[in-house]
C-alpha cells in the first residue's frame, strides 16, 4: 500500500548549504522543511522563491505555477524566461487563464466530447472549450475541466532553499472525474537545472490521470529588442518522429502521423527555428482551425527501459541564439507537446522583470508567437483510443502504483550564431 506520508518524505527530502537567499529571511535547516506561513513562506507577492547554482525561481500555491525563472545570459544579464504575472493574487483576477506554468489535472490536454469509458461504464465530465449553440459549456474538456488543478490554490507542504513541494486533494466527482485523487508535486533547482517530480494517487476509485508542466517560454525574457516573437527559437525534438494527428478543434482522431524530413512538422533531423516556415501557407490550420503554427503532440519513443538521468540525448531542446539560453528536457513521458502561442494576441500582461524597458514603440504585452509552450505528457486523449494501449499509464485505481512525472530542465548558454536559413542554428 502506498502511503501518502511516505510520498512527502520521499519528495520532500532535499540536501542544500545554507546561507540564506537574497532579501528572503529563510531559517530552514538542511534536510529539514518549513510550512507554509513560516518565516520561509510567501513573499509580499505571494511568491516563494527557491535557488540553485546560476537559476533562480519563483512559485505560487495557484496551480502549482512557476511565475519566474531567472538565468544569465551570454553578456552576464539576468533574462526572466516564462510567462506569468507580478503577483500571486493576480492570476485569479485574469479572466484569460492562458494556464501560466501550472499543473494541468487531473486529465491535462484535451478529452474528446468531454467523455470516456473505464470498465464499460461512461463518465461525463465538465465541458469547457469550443462552445456551440447546441453545446454552450463547450465540445470537449480542456487541462480538466472548468476547475482543472491549475485554477486551484496548491497547499505548500515542504519548502526548502532549494526546493518546494506542493500538495492537492481532487474530490471525487469534482468536474465529473470518479474518485477523489491526491497529488504531491516537487520542483527542485540544481546547478542551472530545474527538476520536477509529480505523483498522484487514485485513492478510493478507478480514474483518469495525465499530469503536465504547462509553462510558457522566451528565453529572451520578453528583452529581444529585434523582435517580440519567439519564432526565431530554435527547437529539436530528438524523437520526434511522429505526431498525434488532431481534427480542427484539436482532438485526436487515433491516427499516428509520420513528420517527412523537410516537413512543416519536423524537428527532428535537424533543429529548426519555429517561424521557420511560416511563411508557408500550408502552416495555416497546423494547429487546428485558423491556426498558424503548432500546438502539436509529438511522441519521444525510445526503446525502453531508458535512462533519461544521464548522458542521454534531451527529448527536446530550445535555444535562442539572441540571449544564447538553451534548455535541454529530459523526462520519462513518451509525448511532448509544442504551442507556438498562435492565441496569443497581445492582451496579457508582461512582468515587470520582462520585456523592454523605455522603449515606447514596444507594447509591455505578450505578442502572437511571443513564446512557446512546451509539455512534457503522455499521449493525449489516450484514454479515448483504447488501441493505443495506454491505459496502464493513464488509469489507476486505489492499490496501484502511484501516476509519476519525472523531467529535469538544464540550462546552458550557448554562444554559436544564427545561421542561414534557420536550420542547426537559432
Ligand atoms: C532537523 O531539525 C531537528 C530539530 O531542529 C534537528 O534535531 C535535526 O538534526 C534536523 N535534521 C537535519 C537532517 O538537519
Ligand atoms: C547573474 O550574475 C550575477 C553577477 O554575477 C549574479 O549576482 C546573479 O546571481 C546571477 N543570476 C543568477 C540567476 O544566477
Ligand atoms: C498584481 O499584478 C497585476 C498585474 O501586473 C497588477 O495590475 C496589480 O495591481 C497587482 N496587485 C498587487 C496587489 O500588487
Ligand atoms: C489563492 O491565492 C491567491 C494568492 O495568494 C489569493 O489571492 C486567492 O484569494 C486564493 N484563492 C482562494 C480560492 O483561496
Ligand atoms: C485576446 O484574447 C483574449 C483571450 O482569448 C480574449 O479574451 C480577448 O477578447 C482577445 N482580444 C482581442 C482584441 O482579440
Ligand atoms: C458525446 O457524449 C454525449 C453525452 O454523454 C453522448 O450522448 C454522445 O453519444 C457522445 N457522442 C459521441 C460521438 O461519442
Ligand atoms: C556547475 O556545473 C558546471 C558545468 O557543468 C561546473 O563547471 C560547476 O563546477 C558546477 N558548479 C557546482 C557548484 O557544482
Ligand atoms: C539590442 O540588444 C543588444 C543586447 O543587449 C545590444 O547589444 C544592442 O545594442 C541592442 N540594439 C539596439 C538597437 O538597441
Ligand atoms: C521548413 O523550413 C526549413 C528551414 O528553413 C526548410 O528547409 C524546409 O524546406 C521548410 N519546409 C517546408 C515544407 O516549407
Ligand atoms: C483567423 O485568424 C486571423 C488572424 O489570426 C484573424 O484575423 C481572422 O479574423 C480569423 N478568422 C476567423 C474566421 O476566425
Ligand atoms: C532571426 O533569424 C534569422 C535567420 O532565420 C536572422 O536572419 C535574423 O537576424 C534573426 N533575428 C533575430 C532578431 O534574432
Ligand atoms: C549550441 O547550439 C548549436 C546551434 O544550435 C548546436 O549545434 C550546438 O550543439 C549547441 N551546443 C551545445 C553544447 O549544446
Amino acid at each position: 500500500m502506498f502511503r501518502a506520508v511516505a510520498v512527502i518524505a520521499l519528495l520532500a527530502s532535499s540536501t542544500f548549504a545554507l546561507p540564506q537567499s537574497p532579501g528572503q529571511a529563510y531559517t530552514g535547516t538542511a534536510g529539514n522543511t518549513t510550512v507554509a506561513g513560516d518565516s520561509s513562506g510567501p513573499d509580499s507577492n505571494g511568491k516563494y522563491v527557491i535557488e540553485g547554482e546560476g537559476i533562480r525561481a519563483y512559485f505560487i500555491a495557484y496551480g502549482a505555477s512557476i511565475s519566474n525563472l531567472f538565468l544569465n545570459d551570454t553578456s552576464g544579464i539576468e533574462r526572466d524566461v516564462v510567462a506569468g504575472f507580478d503577483n500571486a493574487s493576480y492570476y485569479e483576477v485574469d479572466r484569460q487563464h492562458p494556464h501560466f506554468g501550472g499543473v494541468p489535472g487531473r486529465y491535462a490536454n484535451r478529452i474528446k466530447n468531454s467523455s470516456f469509458v473505464i470498465d464499460g461504464e461512461t463518465y461525463n465530465i465538465t465541458p469547457n472549450e469550443n462552445p456551440t449553440p447546441d453545446n454552450p459549456q463547450g465540445l470537449d474538456t480542456l487541462h480538466g475541466g472548468p476547475d482543472g488543478w491549475d485554477w486551484r490554490n496548491w497547499t505548500v507542504v515542504a519548502h526548502t532553499k532549494d526546493s518546494i513541494t506542493f500538495s492537492l486533494t481532487d474530490p471525487d466527482g469534482k468536474e465529473g472525474f470518479p474518485g477523489e485523487v491526491v497529488s504531491y508535486v516537487t520542483y527542485t533547482l540544481g546547478n542551472m537545472t530545474w527538476d520536477m517530480r509529480m505523483v498522484a494517487l487514485a485513492t478510493t476509485k478507478v480514474t483518469p490521470i495525465m499530469l503536465s508542466s504547462h509553462t510558457y517560454w522566451n528565453l529572451d525574457g520578453f528583452a529581444n529588442n529585434e523582435t517580440a516573437t519567439a519564432l526565431n527559437h530554435s527547437l529539436w525534438l530528438p524523437y520526434g518522429g511522429q505526431r498525434i494527428d488532431t481534427d480542427p478543434i484539436l482532438i485526436p482522431t487515433g491516427d499516428i502521423l509520420a513528420n517527412q524530413p523537410g516537413s512543416l512538422n519536423d524537428f527532428y533531423t535537424t533543429p529548426k527555428q519555429i517561424g521557420a516556415n511560416f511563411s508557408n501557407p500550408d502552416l495555416l490550420g497546423n494547429c487546428g482551425n485558423n491556426c498558424t503554427g503548432y500546438d502539436t503532440c509529438y511522441l519521444t519513443n525510445r526503446i525502453a527501459p531508458y535512462d533519461w538521468t544521464a548522458g542521454e540525448t534531451p527529448v527536446a531542446r530550445l535555444r535562442s541564439a539572441w540571449s544564447g539560453i538553451q534548455v535541454d528536457v529530459f523526462t520519462d513521458q513518451d509525448a511532448f507537446q509544442i504551442y507556438s502561442c498562435g492565441g496569443q494576441n497581445g492582451s496579457m500582461a508582461l512582468k515587470s522583470t520582462q520585456g523592454l524597458h523605455g522603449v515606447e514603440d514596444r507594447p509591455r504585452t505578450i505578442q502572437q508567437y511571443g513564446c512557446v509552450v512546451m509539455e512534457v505528457e503522455d499521449w493525449i486523449d489516450a484514454i479515448n483510443q483504447p488501441a493505443w494501449g495506454r491505459q496502464e499509464k493513464q488509469i489507476f485505481g486505489p492499490g496501484d502504483e502511484p501516476y509519476v512525472l519525472r523531467a529535469s530542465y538544464r540550462f546552458s548558454t550557448n554562444e554559436t550564431a544564427v545561421g542561414l536559413l534557420g536550420v542547426g542554428s537559432g
